[in-house]
């Protein structure tokens, strides 16, 4: 029997990637360049399943294209932003993502962002490499505590609930968020949560702002001038969700005029491209989308799209199926 032809976008844990090759006619892209729109086209019009990860930019353009051989995109990543959604279906494919298996970890990383840009952990790193410390001194390098504070989510869904489990139950910390599609009352269980009517309450109380929205075109740039302005001059702004959600230009507008403390970001408008300004700010913490990159992690999830591909070939409903 032939076995369907797959296509994986980029290099993925060695153990999905040995799954994908017993089971399937698999091609690697052995070198992991990020694949241009035609090498997409390209896939699409080639393989039974494509499998692309959150960089991969499959938009309508790239599925507009004639001739697709494709039935499903089986996605590596809990976000979908990058894949329009309405022309996948229009060209008759199933997508799938990758939600659950990246929830702790993501938390995990959030709640290292927060505690690196309130302590000063990058700041107090990168002096004491450069030869700078000259010893313990009661007013040297002081930070804002994080203990007791109050943490603001923006949306509050598996991985906003998640960094509040750790925030409430590590730090003590007390919890508002504002979703408008808020969870049932019994995932909220023990973390004390208090619902905001919107955006601008949470902006307004919190002294960390933690964002936890999907990216796309209903929360581009949720997060600008606005919003800065009312968030307390004091507070950080966390973003481990989409890089479009924050307007990244007001972002550093707002870092330049202290309008707030400091920013922790995984995640870019434009990446891998970073606001220049960013990069010379010492109150700033950038890190290259990592919130999802532990090893475990990473096999969690290529496993869990080998499961949804697994199940669509046997010709039952992918559990992660988007459209
Ligand atoms: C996702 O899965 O959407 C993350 O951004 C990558 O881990």
């Amino acid at each position: 029997m032939t076995r369907p032809k797959v296509i994986v976008t980029r290099r993925w844990h060695e153990d999905v990637e040995r799954v994908l090759l017993e089971r399937y006619d698999t091609t690697l892209n052995e070198d992991d360049h990020p694949m241009t729109s035609a090498e997409l086209q390209a896939a699409l019009q080639n393989a039974d399943a494509v499998l692309p990860t959150v960089s991969d930019k499959v938009n309508a353009e790239v599925l507009g294209v004639d001739n697709i051989r494709a039935k499903i995109l089986g996605s590596n990543g809990v976000g979908f932003n990058h894949i329009d959604l309405e022309a996948a279906k229009a060209a008759g494919l199933t997508v799938t993502n990758t939600p659950e298996v990246l929830t702790d970890c993501t938390a995990d990383l959030a709640m290292a962002l927060l505690l690196t840009v309130a302590r000063r952990v990058g700041e107090g790193e990168r002096h004491l490499r450069a030869g700078k410390w000259t010893g313990w001194r009661p007013t040297h390098m002081m930070g804002t505590s994080v203990t007791g504070k109050t943490l603001g989510l923006i949306g509050m869904g598996r991985i906003a609930r998640a960094v509040a489990a750790r925030a409430h139950h590590g730090f003590n910390m007390k919890i508002i968020y504002h979703d408008p599609f808020p969870p049932r009352v019994e995932d909220l269980a023990g973390l004390d949560a208090i619902a905001c009517e919107s955006p601008q309450e949470v902006f307004e109380q919190a002294d960390f702002v933690s964002l936890h929205c999907p990216g796309g075109k209903e929360t581009y740039h949720l997060i600008g001038a606005d919003a800065f302005k009312a968030m307390k001059p004091g507070a950080f702004l966390i973003n481990s969700a989409r890089g479009d959600v924050v307007d990244e230009a007001a972002l550093a507008a707002a870092l330049e005029a202290g309008e707030i403390a400091g920013a922790g970001l995984d995640v870019f408008e434009k990446e891998p491209a970073v606001t220049p300004a960013l990069l010379d700010m010492e109150n700033v913490v950038l890190l290259p989308h990592l919130g999802s990159a532990t090893r475990e992690t990473r096999k969690a999830m290529g496993m869990r799209v080998v499961e949804n591909i697994d199940a669509f070939f046997n010709g039952e409903t992918p559990r992660d199926k988007l459209v």
